[in-house]
C-alpha cells in the first residue's frame, strides 16, 4: 500500500471515512503509530463531544437467560449459576437512589428473560420516566417489533443490542440458537422505531481477525449507531470458550480509537470489561476516544450472580463508592462529569431535553 499509516490516520481524522483495507491496516499497526492513532481519536473526541463524560447507571435486573451464547456465563446451560430476578418496585427504588448520585440515565440490562413480558417492561419504563424523569436505555436482547414499539411508546429512549461480530460465520459458531439475520432485523426495527441505537462487538473472539474487526467497524458506521459498545472478550470457565484467550487491551483501544475517527458523534463507553482486565483500562479508553462510563448500580447482593465473565470489577463496591471512584478517575483526566441526560448529539435526537 502506498499510503503510510500516518496518511491514513490524518485522512480519517479529517474525513471520518476509510476503506476496509485501511481500517485493517490501522488495526494491525504496532509501535509508535498506535499512540498517534489514540491521539487523533482523542482530538476528534474533544472537538465533537467536548470534555464531558456521560455516566449511565446500569441495573442488572435479571440473570435468567434462555439463550446459549458460547461466551457468556449467563447462558441457560450454565446450571451452576444461582439465578435472580428483581421486581418493578425494587428496580424503581434502585434507580431512585441513583438520581441523587447524579445519574440521569439508567440502563436496564438482563439475560433474555421472557418473565418480563411486554406489559411488565412497559410498566417499569413508564414508572422510571414518570417518577424519576431519567433517560432509559434497554438492553434485554432480541424481542418482537411489537414489544420494541410498545416500550418506545412507554418512554424508552435508547436500546443497546450488540451485533457481537459482523462475521456471519463466526456469529453462527458462537450462537447455536440464534441467527445473524434476526440480530440485524432487530437492529433495523429499533432504528425504524426511533430509538437511539447502540450496538457493538467483542474484541478477541476466537477466530476473529483484523479484517473481521474492520467489518465490525464499517458495520457500525453503516448502521449509523448513536452508541458503540466495544469491549474485550473475557473467557468464562463455565462456558464452551473456557480455554480461549482473553481479548487484548491494545487491540480493544485501537478499535475504540478507529470508531471515534469514523463516527465523531457516537457515544463510546470505556467498558467495565476493559476495566476488569486492566486496572487502568477505562482511563486508557477515555484517552483514546471514549466519552461514556457505565458504572454498576445493582445492589451488591446480586452483582456476583451476574457473572458474564470472571473477575469483574466493583463486585463488593456499593453504588455511592463507584460513583466517587468514577468521579475521581474523570477528574484525574481533566475531564468533567456531564450533568445532562447525554442524549445523542445527532439529529433527530437533538430536540430531546437534558
Ligand atoms: N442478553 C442481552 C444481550 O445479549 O444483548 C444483554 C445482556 S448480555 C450479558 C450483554 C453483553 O455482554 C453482550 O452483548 C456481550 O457482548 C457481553 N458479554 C457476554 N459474555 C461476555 C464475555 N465472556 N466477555 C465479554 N463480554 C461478554
Ligand atoms: Fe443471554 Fe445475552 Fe449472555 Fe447471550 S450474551 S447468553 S443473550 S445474557
Ligand atoms: Fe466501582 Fe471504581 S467504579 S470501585
Amino acid at each position: 500500500m502506498s499510503q503510510t499509516l500516518e496518511d491514513i490516520i490524518a485522512r480519517a481524522e479529517r474525513e471520518h471515512r476509510l476503506g476496509k483495507a485501511e481500517v485493517a491496516a490501522l488495526l494491525s499497526c504496532e509501535g509508535e503509530p498506535v499512540q498517534r492513532l489514540f491521539d487523533a481519536a482523542d482530538r476528534v473526541r474533544r472537538a465533537f463531544m467536548g470534555d464531558d463524560v456521560h455516566l449511565r447507571g446500569i441495573i442488572e435486573f435479571s440473570n435468567y437467560c434462555e439463550r446459549a451464547c458460547h461466551y457468556c456465563g449467563l447462558r441457560r446451560p450454565n446450571a451452576g449459576l444461582p439465578r435472580y430476578r428483581l421486581d418493578v418496585d425494587e428496580i424503581v427504588a434502585i434507580a431512585g437512589a441513583a438520581v441523587p448520585l447524579g445519574y440521569r440515565t439508567v440502563v436496564l440490562q438482563s439475560g433474555e428473560d421472557a418473565y418480563y413480558t411486554q406489559d411488565l417492561m412497559a410498566t417499569l419504563i413508564a414508572r422510571l420516566k414518570g417518577e424519576l424523569g431519567v433517560a432509559v436505555t434497554l438492553s434485554v436482547g432480541e424481542r418482537s417489533f411489537e414489544e420494541y414499539r410498545c416500550w418506545k411508546e412507554a418512554g424508552a429512549d435508547r436500546y443497546l443490542l450488540k451485533h457481537e461480530t459482523a462475521d456471519p460465520r463466526l456469529y453462527a459458531t458462537l450462537h447455536p440458537d440464534m441467527k445473524y439475520s434476526d440480530r440485524r432485523r432487530c437492529l433495523d426495527h429499533l432504528r425504524e422505531l426511533g430509538y437511539q441505537v447502540g450496538s457493538g462487538c467483542m474484541i478477541g473472539l476466537p477466530g476473529q481477525t483484523a479484517v473481521t474487526l474492520a467489518d465490525d467497524l464499517l458495520f457500525l458506521k453503516e448502521l449509523d449507531v448513536e452508541m458503540a459498545g466495544i469491549g474485550p472478550f473475557i473467557p468464562n470457565p463455565n462456558t464452551p470458550l473456557s480455554k480461549a484467550e482473553c481479548g487484548a487491551v491494545e487491540m480493544t483501544l485501537k478499535v475504540i480509537a478507529i470508531a471515534r475517527l469514523l463516527m465523531p458523534q457516537v457515544h463510546l463507553p470505556a467498558t467495565t470489561a476493559l476495566g476488569s482486565i486492566d486496572c487502568k483500562g477505562r482511563q486508557k479508553a477515555l484517552n483514546a476516544g471514549a466519552n461514556v462510563v457505565m458504572p454498576n448500580i445493582t445492589p451488591n447482593k446480586y452483582r456476583r450472580m451476574y457473572e458474564i465473565y470472571p473477575n469483574k470489577i466493583c463486585l463488593d463496591d456499593d453504588p455511592a463508592h463507584c460513583r466517587n471512584c468514577i468521579g475521581g478517575i474523570i477528574q484525574s483526566l481533566d475531564r468533567t462529569v456531564a450533568d445532562g441526560a447525554g442524549h445523542s448529539p445527532k439529529i433527530p435526537f437533538s430536540h430531546l431535553a437534558g
